[in-house]
């Protein structure tokens, strides 16, 4: 085992490329373990690439061994609320049966530490806010139960085995990294901020707000948004803990500020200066009015601080990226 050696599961998809980045500038090897049905190829910036699927489990027993695995970051989720509500299936079989087989595979290798790729949306509806990590855990979408099962495995691993991991609970990721060399690319785009851009564009006509009479300040569903390389930041730390000896234990990821959909595009106007056409629909299944969290235990526990933590910030990072993007297309 070579304690620089990190599998990034997911490591070709929006946040796992980033954390690519993040590891190459710490001096780890990066190996990235993809299987491309949505990351790209080329957003892979460095370490090792490797094409296989986590329900391999030669392959994956392969990669391992061949490449001295000390831990695994596991970005190779299916991450759409809307679609896991449609096609459930799709995301037990990813999300939960190909993580419950990397998760066996490791735990038969002797690899034991693991950090996870969890989500605000295990909470469910608020009932009191900022959420914290202590908040009840009831889901109200198939994507935030799917991530709450692994969890739950990974605490029982975390109890019975010599299996440690760190579960972390990203709020709204979004931006891009501040350098240009990657940022977010999904193929459909279904999230708030590129949607938002792509009208900024005049790719589309206009950005649909799904929803206008949530019981929130003005109506729109409130998120609390997080800088990407925020949150590869945190999964250094994190690292640098199980490697210290840190049991395994989760963690909120987020700014601790809310902003409502309206307030995004609000925003998005004055950072690009594009005027953003909006056309308000009804609501998306499965979202909860508010999702806003403190992160006041990974500030404390794993002395995490993000850097980019202002909204324009945030969106001025993506609307770079995407202006690149959209120019290569
Ligand atoms: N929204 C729109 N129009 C769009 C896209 C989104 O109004 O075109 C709204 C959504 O309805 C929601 C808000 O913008 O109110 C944010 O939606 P996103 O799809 O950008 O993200 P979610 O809040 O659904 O995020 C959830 C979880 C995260 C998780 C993410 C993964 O809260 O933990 O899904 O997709 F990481």
């Amino acid at each position: 085992m070579n304690e620089k050696n990190i599998l990034v599961a997911g490591g070709a998809g929006y946040i796992g490329s980033h954390m690519v980045l993040a590891l190459l500038e710490k001096g780890y090897h990066p190996v990235t373990y993809d299987n491309l049905s949505e990351g790209h190829r080329e957003a892979v910036l460095g370490g090792t690439f490797i094409e296989g699927d986590l329900a391999d489990g030669d392959k994956l027993r392969e990669v391992f061994r061949n490449y001295e695995i000390s831990a695994v970051m596991h970005f190779a989720g299916n991450c759409y609320v809307g679609e896991s509500m449609t096609n459930p299936r799709k995301y037990y079989e990813n999300n939960v049966a190909n993580t419950f087989n990397l998760v066996n595979v490791m735990q038969e290798m002797n690899i034991n530490r693991f950090i996870f790729s969890s989500s605000c949306a295990t909470y469910g509806n608020p009932i009191h806010l900022p959420l914290t990590e202590d908040h009840p855990q009831n889901p109200i979408n198939s994507y935030g139960n799917t991530k709450l099962v692994v969890e739950k495995i990974l605490q029982d691993y975390g109890r019975a085995y010599n299996f440690d991991s760190i579960s972390l609970r990203y709020f709204n990721a979004a931006g891009a990294d501040p350098q240009g060399r990657t940022g977010e690319g999904h193929e459909p785009e279904t999230h708030l901020i590129p949607n938002v851009l792509d009208a900024a564009l005049g790719i589309s006509e206009s950005v649909k707000i799904f929803g206008s009479d949530y019981d929130t300040p003005d109506g729109t569903c409130v998120r609390d948004y997080i800088h990407v390389m925020d949150l590869a930041q945190a999964h250094l730390l994190a690292l640098e803990k199980l490697i210290n000896g840190y049991k395994t234990d989760f963690f909120n990821l987020g700014n601790g500020e809310g902003y409502s959909n309206k307030q995004v595009i609000e925003t998005a106007r004055k950072v690009t200066g594009k005027d953003i056409k909006v056309e308000m629909t009804s609501r998306r299944v499965g979202d909860p009015p508010i999702l806003v969290g403190s992160s006041e235990k990974a500030r404390s526990e794993l002395g995490w601080k993000p850097e980019f933590y202002t909204l324009e910030k945030i969106i001025e990072t993506a609307w770079n990226w995407h202006l690149k993007l959209k120019a290569k297309q």
